[in-house]
């Protein structure tokens, strides 16, 4: 057994930030891959953050509400925006090479739904610079790291949590983690849709292993759509792109964004983008397969080379497409969890000992719609804050419980055992491959009741077909199909909360949209879902939201 004081599951940003903020504290990190594998890598476009000037962090917590269609928790909100500055100035310090401003500022553009060009950026490739940023403040400071692990369990006793239990995919073997405490910062569940931009880690294994552990889910039916992935193989192109002045097309030539938004037209917040190209698409003015166009021809080839390098190298690479000739195809795909572990603003879950942050956790500073570039913003944010918590707590608390690892790590052995020693049954990828179409099919952008009932049905069918699986590899080291098998169990899990919540809220907001109850209803729905596991099904709860700041208004833009 593992003993650490403070266990950090997750190697990405949230993760990082979390371990830069305890000191000398005993602690270790946990990551399914190496830390500079994460998803966190994967960011583009930028990280919003008001600096001064005409710009305040009142302006962009404004804009961020607005962007959540009120969902948000305002007193979060502050914290987030509040923060901002001081955080991204620490990752300059540390060494983020941002791009510049003529006069030597850190350069910002502007993003869909914000009233200022508010977003600093490195290049299109911003998550990668202040991910290798972090990590390199991390080895520095002597983090101790467990690499290549999946976590499975959360040790709870008498309703605390004291560690987790982990399977090695390098080695093969269950192995307790005994803690104090433990935070979560495991990223989105992106990937239980087939059209997603997310790395293919990003299962929502951390959410659905707090959910079978007792911690509630939040607003689980509020998935983000970015309007503009690459046509067939949803690899995000940076709404950066049409922050640096790409323009969408349809196949009529037409700036359709015009009759969508006539106001910030491109740059409208997200969900509103992703529904214009949907409708576009669905009625005809798409081309051919489903997709629209992006323009950036009339950028030029400098300007193209100097903002969005990583963009136009992905459209070279995967379209055989020169963005400073010819347009992007690009069509909406999955990419971002505005729901996860219910936390508060101090990451606290609903189990003591047991803290979230990142795309894993919902605080909520999001709400219904999150605004591109506060992704990355909420990592260095929130991780600090987890952190910290995290140190506190574990300051007033002792290691406890050391007799229920024997107990947990035997059955989780048992339990992955089974599944290798079948030698018949289903492969799991065809019922992997079921529940994205499901999920893409019904559970998308538009929806309504007779799709998501469709959707849930499928799930649970899905359900006890997995029961049945055949795991044909019965290796012991980097058996990828093992480690597939166990996190299908948890996207099961993770589909049935995003349905059930999204079958229940009869009203459309932010990204969910119901064509059979098509306005917002803050009468009945202005309310957070919480989903909580029970063994005869997901039971469904609310609580409301944070209205600290300003009152719901309409969403005009
Ligand atoms: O479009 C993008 O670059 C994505 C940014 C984000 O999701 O925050």
């Amino acid at each position: 057994m593992f003993k650490h004081d403070i266990i950090i599951v997750g190697g990405g940003l949230a993760g990082l930030r979390a371990a830069l903020s305890l000191g000398g504290a005993d602690a270790a990190v946990i990551s399914r891959v190496h830390p500079l594998r994460s998803h966190s890598v994967a960011a583009q476009g930028g990280i919003n953050v008001a600096l001064g000037g005409n710009d305040r962090w009142q302006d962009h917590s404004f804009d961020t509400i607005k962007g959540s269609d009120y969902l948000a928790d305002q007193d979060a909100v502050e914290v987030l925006c509040r923060d901002a500055p001081e955080r991204v100035i620490e990752m300059e310090q540390w060494g983020t090479l941002f791009s510049r401003t003529d006069d030597g500022r850190i350069a910002q553009r502007p993003f869909g739904g914000a009233g200022f060009p508010r977003t600093a950026y490195a290049q299109d490739r911003t998550g990668h610079a202040l991910l290798h940023t972090m990590y390199e403040q991390a080895r520095r400071k002597g983090i101790t790291f467990y690499e290549e692990w999946l976590v499975t369990r959360l040790a709870v006793n008498n309703g605390r949590c004291c560690g987790v239990v982990g399977y090695s995919i390098a080695k093969g073997q269950i192995e307790a983690f005994h803690a104090k405490v433990v935070i979560f910062a495991t990223g989105g569940y992106g990937r239980i849709y087939r059209r997603s931009t997310n790395s293919i880690i990003n299962t929502g294994s951390g959410c659905s292993v707090a959910y079978r552990c007792g911690a509630a889910l939040e607003d689980m039916e509020f998935v983000q759509f970015h309007p503009t992935t690459l046509y067939g193989t949803n690899i995000l192109i940076t709404e950066g792109a049409r922050g640096e002045g790409g323009i969408l097309k349809n196949k009529n030539g037409e700036r359709f964004m015009e009759r969508y938004s006539p106001r910030l037209l491109d740059l409208a917040p997200r969900d509103i983008v992703a529904r214009a190209i949907e409708t576009e698409i669905n009625e005809g003015r798409g081309f051919e397969g489903g997709y629209v166009n992006l323009e950036l021809m009339h950028l030029g080839l400098e300007k193209i080379k100097e903002r969005l390098p990583g963009i136009r190298q992905i459209a070279m690479d995967f379209a055989n497409i020169d963005p400073a000739r010819e347009p992007i195809p690009v069509q909406p795909g999955q990419h971002y969890s505005m729901g996860g572990i219910a936390s508060n603003k101090n990451c606290e879950t609903s189990i003591p000992g047991f803290l979230a942050c990142g795309e894993c956790s919902c605080i909520s500073i999001h709400g219904a719609n999150r605004l591109g570039g506060n992704s990355l913003l909420e990592t260095i944010v929130f991780g600090k804050l987890a952190g910290e918590n995290a140190l506190k707590y574990a300051g007033t608390s002792e290691f406890e419980a050391p007799e229920i690892f024997e107990k947990t790590v035997h059955e989780e052995s048992r339990r992955i055992s089974a599944l290798i020693d079948k030698n018949e049954g289903e492969m799991l990828y065809m019922i992997r491959d079921e529940l994205k179409a499901t999920m893409d099919e019904n559970v998308g952008i538009f929806r309504n009741e007779k799709k998501l009932t469709e959707s849930l049905d499928k799930i649970r069918e899905l359900r006890l077909r997995y029961r049945n699986i055949n795991v044909r590899n019965k290796g012991t080291v980097f058996n990828q199909e093992l480690v597939n098998a166990i996190e299908l169990e948890g996207m099961l899990d993770i589909a049935e909360t995003i349905c059930i919540g999204a079958l229940a809220r009869k009203e459309s907001r932010g990204s969910h949209y119901r064509l059979d109850h098509r306005e917002r209803d803050d009468v009945n729905w202005l309310k957070h879902t919480l989903v909580t596991y029970t063994p005869e099904g997901p039971e469904l709860d609310y609580k409301p939201v944070n209205i600290s700041i300003y009152e719901p208004k309409g969403r005009e833009y």
